[in-house]
């Protein structure tokens, strides 16, 4: 499956970062008058208790978030193994962003399966269908609103969500929309970064494995912490019942 995402992967135009964990700060802090000076984010997040952003320049941020040396310390083998997926599955990918994890997903459900795109952001929508063909034939890309995973009830057999959930407002109620969209036995994984990774999101917008999985739990699912490799992040997993 690596040499396939490899290849997958190469067909997008990222160019490879010299230090992609450096380059790994997904909201931009780093760059003068960067986003938050121009949305208000840290407004927002102490409106609502999430670190709301808006992502709209994909191709900016796909040389950093497609990085395919992001594997190293991102490890999308593990996460796909975390999920459980089977061949056949419908799964879902909430922020999928510029579409890292989408090959693996697309591999793993095979032909006989589905990997749903979520995101809230048009461009990264448009960039994803503009490079369909890098992920996999079994990809679709759909648009959602920013408090729904915008999916039939019971749809599901597993979404991921990867460095998107601290963006989610109303994180408790949208745990509970995401236990709708699953099918019984569904899993909701979430994959953020840890308090004190070296890169991420701004430390006081990061969410912990304890808030993550109480977020699941008032939300209606049977949640714990994961074991996993990752240096920077930490993994939670909803089970439906
Ligand atoms: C930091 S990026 C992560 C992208 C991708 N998951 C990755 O790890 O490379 C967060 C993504 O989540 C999207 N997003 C933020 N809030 C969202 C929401 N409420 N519903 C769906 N997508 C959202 C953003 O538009 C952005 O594409």
């Amino acid at each position: 499956m690596k040499a396939a995402t490899a290849l997958a992967l190469a067909a997008l135009t990222w160019t490879a970062c010299a230090s992609p964990e450096k380059n790994m700060t997904d909201d931009v802090t780093t760059e003068a008058g960067g986003a938050h000076a121009t949305h208000g984010g840290h407004a927002d997040h102490a409106e609502h208790g999430a670190h709301e952003h808006r992502f709209v320049d994909p191709s900016k941020y796909a040389e950093r978030w497609n990085d395919p040396a992001r594997d190293e310390w991102q490890k999308p083998a593990e996460l796909v193994g975390l999920m459980g997926i089977e061949p056949g599955m419908t799964v879902a990918d909430l922020g999928a962003g510029t579409g890292y994890m989408l090959p693996h997903l697309s591999a793993a459900v095979g032909p006989e399966g589905e990997v749903l795109a979520l995101d809230v952001e048009d461009a990264m929508i448009a960039y994803i269908e503009e490079n369909l063909a890098a992920y996999g034939p079994n990809v679709r890309a759909v648009k959602v609103p920013s408090d729904s995973p915008g999916v039939e009830p019971g749809s599901l057999d597993r979404l991921v969500t990867i460095n998107t959930w601290h963006h989610v407002a109303g994180r408790e109620a949208y745990a509970a929309k995401v236990l709708e969209a699953l099918k019984p036995g569904g899993r909701f994984v979430v994959v953020e970064f840890t308090l004190d990774s070296p890169i991420g999101a701004p430390k006081e917008m990061r969410v912990d494995s304890a808030s993550v999985a109480a977020d699941l739990k008032a939300g209606g699912f049977d949640a714990s912490v994961a074991e996993e490799t990752m240096p920077n992040h930490h993994v939670v997993i909803g089970v439906k019942r």
